[in-house]
């Protein structure tokens, strides 16, 4: 059995393609699902790959994960710099934690520079778009694979 990786997308994130293309471009989320799932496919990995603009149920999607899956890749959206909610449920979970963001968060407003969820992250990818969640899926196998050895 493949190990399976949770894709967890946050609030706004239904409108790329249309939403502030200069920060986020053009690629919808069903492109962003759709080369994370060619990517996962190379890698000997399965996802699932969600979206809402529901935080509850971010958090229960993050609790269902724990004992399911063998890692979650997030890009919290807005939620990264609000959450305490999101970032306890991830430490809940006991399953490693990738973050991720399309634009680099550094180079925008002060407030996007905060993240609740930074510290608990195995790392942080941010500013290279929709690459960085293939990044991000290719550090998971290569995590996964030393850890079988
Ligand atoms: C984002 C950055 C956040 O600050 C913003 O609220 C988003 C998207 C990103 O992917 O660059 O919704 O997470």
């Amino acid at each position: 059995m493949k190990p399976l990786i949770l894709v967890l997308n946050g609030p706004n994130l239904n409108m790329l393609g249309t939403r502030e293309p200069t920060q986020y471009g053009r690629e919808t989320l069903a492109d962003l699902a759709q080369g994370c799932a060619d990517s996962a496919h190379n890698l000997g990995l399965d996802i699932e790959f969600r979206q809402t603009n529901h935080e509850g149920e971010l958090i229960d999607w993050i609790h269902a994960a724990r004992g399911r899956c063998a890692g979650i890749l997030i890009n919290p959206g807005a939620w990264t710099h609000t959450s305490v909610a999101i970032r306890d449920a991830l430490v809940a979970s006991e399953l490693p934690v990738i973050e991720v963001h399309l634009s680099n968060v550094h180079k925008r407003e002060p407030f996007r520079h905060l993240s609740f969820v930074s510290s608990i992250a195995v790392g942080v990818i941010c500013g290279l778009g929709s690459h960085g969640y293939r990044l991000a899926l290719s550090h998971f196998a290569d995590m996964l694979r030393e850890q079988a050895a």
